[in-house]
């Protein structure tokens, strides 16, 4: 039953997504970028549940915890979730002048992630000391790595939600430090979980120092392209502002650029890193199969 109303709800969104080759939507570009905004944020927020889920997994099989999974506050954090991926899509219209009720429940909505900043500051504790006890596991740092990011981007977010902020935010390099450090710091943190717990269960602990060396190097340039993207936003917000020339401001921002492209190829050598002994042994195992299966 589960599979028939996840599959109807894609094909909702799906479709909602194609909406705009009908011309009642295609012709009127108000209503053609809110449906957009609706159907692609629904995705996007349907996909990060799946990824979260995921990360639920990994850490009950790490720390052996069975309860948390099923705890009335998961299951109060997992409505929260949905109700976001509902009806928080709005924030990313408020320039459009749609109805204005939309963005007023999109704003509401998503001021409820503040309860999840709330809950992550008052277990930040907990989580330090279970990060002590686990941190030896690779799946587990990764884990963590997430915990850290999902902190300093749901600041960036909730932030960038509030109209009067979102005023000056939109169209910078901030909403780009939003999107780069939300995918890459959040999902792509628990998808690298995932694989190297299937990793772990074949081959036991991972020591191979491609790992280590490369999940350092992915985090500190992610930190330090993230923050370079906000000071470009930062700076560009502010021109604006004072009425500079699109031009020249640009040309103002060429040191930070320049920064943002060396921390961008570090993003890539440690994924790269990180990549390896992943495509090693799963590569070796898809061979074996097929051997298997030729016999
Ligand atoms: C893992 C989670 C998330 C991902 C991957 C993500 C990704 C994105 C992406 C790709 C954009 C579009 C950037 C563009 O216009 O090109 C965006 C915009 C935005 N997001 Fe998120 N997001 C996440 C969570 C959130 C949350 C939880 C909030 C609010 C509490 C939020 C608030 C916003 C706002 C306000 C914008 C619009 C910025 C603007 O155009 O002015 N996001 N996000």
């Amino acid at each position: 039953m589960d599979v028939v109303y996840r599959c109807s709800f894609f094909l909702i969104t799906f479709g909602e997504s194609y909406l705009w080759t009908l011309p009642y939507f295609r012709d009127n570009i108000i209503r053609d970028v809110t449906v957009q905004w609706k159907a692609n944020g629904s995705m996007v927020g349907s996909w990060n549940m799946l990824v979260y889920g995921t990360g639920f997994y990994i850490m009950e099989q790490i720390s052996g915890d069975k309860k948390t999974a099923t705890a009335p506050i998961t299951y109060f954090f997992y409505f929260l979730g949905l109700t976001n991926l509902m009806f928080n899509w709005g924030h990313h219209t408020y320039i459009v002048p749609a109805a204005p009720w939309i963005k007023n429940v999109a704003y509401i909505i998503s001021m409820t992630e503040l309860l999840i900043l709330g809950s992550i500051i008052l277990n930040w504790r907990k989580s330090l000391s279970a990060a002590k006890k686990n941190l030896h596991s690779v799946p587990y740092r990764f884990i963590a790595a997430a915990d850290i990011w999902i902190f300093l981007n749901l600041t960036l977010a909730i932030l960038m939600s509030i109209p009067a902020i979102n005023k000056y935010t939109h169209g910078t390099h901030i909403t780009v430090a939003h999107a780069m450090g939300s995918t890459i710091g959040i999902n792509t943190m628990i998808l690298f979980a995932s694989l190297y717990y299937i990793f772990e269960r074949n081959d036991g602990a991972v020591k191979n120092r491609k790992t280590r060396i490369g999940f350092f190097v992915v985090n500190l340039s992610l930190i330090l392209f993230w923050v370079t993207l906000i000071m470009s936003g930062i700076v560009k917000a502010m021109e604006v502002e004072n009425g500079m020339a699109f031009q020249k401001m640009m040309l103002q921002l060429q040191p930070l650029f320049k920064m943002l492209n060396s921390a961008g190829l570090g993003i890539f050598a440690g994924l790269f890193l990180l990549s390896i002994p992943l495509l090693t042994k799963f590569s070796k195992i898809i061979l074996s199969t097929d051997k298997l299966l030729s016999k």
